[in-house]
């Protein structure tokens, strides 16, 4: 029997490869405008890390962490995202603050598998650390926008909110306890623990009926302190004034625990999404190098996923660049041997025919290889030295002589 992939990880096929390296390339070319420059972290990490971060009442936690005694004893932990091993950077190789990152990684969290949701998946993530704010919101948010709009994704909303600070939330914590204990009898099982553990999480539930109990329950962002009311006020203010477009969204509060102040998220509608409508999300976390053992540093980042986006770009097509050289006799195979290194040697992606193959299962390679063009060699074509040219994408040839071939590929407006 084929052995085949475990449940919730994906393969990503050489098709599928070229559309995720793209999407990783405009993604650095984007933070690389705003001055973000790579980090790169372990894969796993001290389980502890992630308790005293992520939150030890998110489901993350709680329910799908991949968690395991190493031969030495260390209880290590798959990372489930990338913020808290980047803290732990900052502060374990003393970074000079203000620093801006971007990282791109497999993250890892035991879900149950659907379309857009796996248990080995990859964000695309940036941290800024040691900025106040609130321009560096902004341009945080900012950065989303424009990767999705470069990408072609039209159709993505940004949902801003506040979250407050630990000096809005005691009230709007025991408001919300009331409202809660009001309406117990009508909210589901979970929203009863989550009431019990972090109220505020009830937000997140799905079930229809929770939802529009809690369009009238009290949202955090009416119970803000002067100074997160005024940090917010100026975020919503700046966006504004770059217009960029979003949507206050009162009962957006993100799954983790470390956030404090702006919170946002970039939801799809496109079709090919369904459920896992999330295409990242993020928000300030101030309080975390401090929670680290650091001193106090604000702190912003979000994080992306990758899948979801390659869902919401659709089917990716070939991207036809190689050329396929056939000889059509073995004795002239070493032209073709000739070309293939000249090719090479002037950056054209090139291959050559095996010389037990005919023509006929040639053609069927290179269109299998998704290559753009092939050059036929005959023995007539190696005495004129004129090759034929055939170009696959636009289903024309034409005779090119052999020192022109080069020009020929190269220059495509003249290509027929
Ligand atoms: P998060 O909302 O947990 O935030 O994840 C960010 C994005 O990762 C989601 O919006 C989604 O696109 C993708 N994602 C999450 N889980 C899965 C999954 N099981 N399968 C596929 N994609 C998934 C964070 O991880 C924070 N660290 C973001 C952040 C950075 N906040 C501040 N800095």
């Amino acid at each position: 029997m084929i052995i085949s992939n475990p449940k919730g990880t994906q393969d990503f096929l050489p098709l599928q490869s070229g559309q995720k390296h793209l999407v990783e390339t405009r993604f650095r070319e984007t933070v690389g405008l705003y001055g973000f420059s790579e980090i790169v972290t372990p894969t796993f990490e001290h389980t502890e890390l992630f308790l005293r971060s992520t939150g030890l009442t998110t489901d993350i936690i709680t329910k799908q962490i991949y968690q395991f005694i190493d031969k030495g004893g260390r209880d290590i932990t798959l990372r489930p995202e990338g913020t808290p091993g980047i803290v732990r950077a900052v502060l374990q190789y003393n970074l000079k603050l203000p620093v801006r990152m971007f990282y791109i990684g497999p993250m890892f969290r035991y879900e149950r598998p659907q379309k857009g949701r796996y248990r080995e998946f990859y964000q695309l993530g940036v941290e800024a650390v040691g900025e106040i704010g609130p321009d560096i919101d902004v341009e945080i948010i900012e950065i989303g926008s424009r990767f999705f709009t470069g990408l072609g994704l039209k159709d993505v909303i940004t949902k801003v909110n506040s979250v407050g600070c630990a000096v809005c939330r005691p009230k709007h914590r025991t408001e919300l306890g009331l409202f809660l204990e009001r309406n117990k009898a009508k909210i589901c099982d979970d929203c009863k623990g989550r009431a019990e553990r972090n109220p505020m999480r009830i937000f997140d539930c799905k079930e229809a009926t929770c939802q529009e109990l809690y369009i009238n329950a009290p949202k955090i962002v009416d119970y803000l302190c002067f100074d997160c009311q005024q940090h917010f006020q100026s975020v919503l203010n700046e966006l504004v004034e770059r217009k960029i477009p979003f949507e206050l969204n009162k009962m957006m509060v993100r799954g983790l625990d470390y956030y404090t102040r702006t919170a946002f998220e970039f939801v799809s509608s496109s079709s090919e999404l369904g459920a896992q409508d999330s295409l990242g999300g993020g928000g300030r976390y101030d309080n975390l190098v401090e929670d680290f053992g650091g001193p106090k540093t604000p702190a912003i980042g979000f994080a992306l996923g990758l899948e979801r986006i390659m869902l919401a770009l659709g089917t990716p097509r070939p991207i036809r660049k190689a050329v396929y050289i056939i000889p059509l006799d073995p004795s002239i195979q070493k032209q073709g041997k000739e070309l293939l290194r000249l090719l090479r040697n002037a950056n054209i992606p090139a291959l050559l025919n095996n010389p037990d193959k005919n023509l006929r299962a040639g053609l069927g390679i290179a269109d299998n290889l998704a290559c753009e063009y092939v050059i036929i060699i005959g023995s007539e074509e190696v005495k004129k030295q004129i090759y034929t040219v055939k170009n696959l994408v636009k289903r024309t040839q034409k005779q090119v002589p052999q020192n022109q071939i080069i020009e020929v590929l190269t220059n495509k407006e003249n290509q027929s």
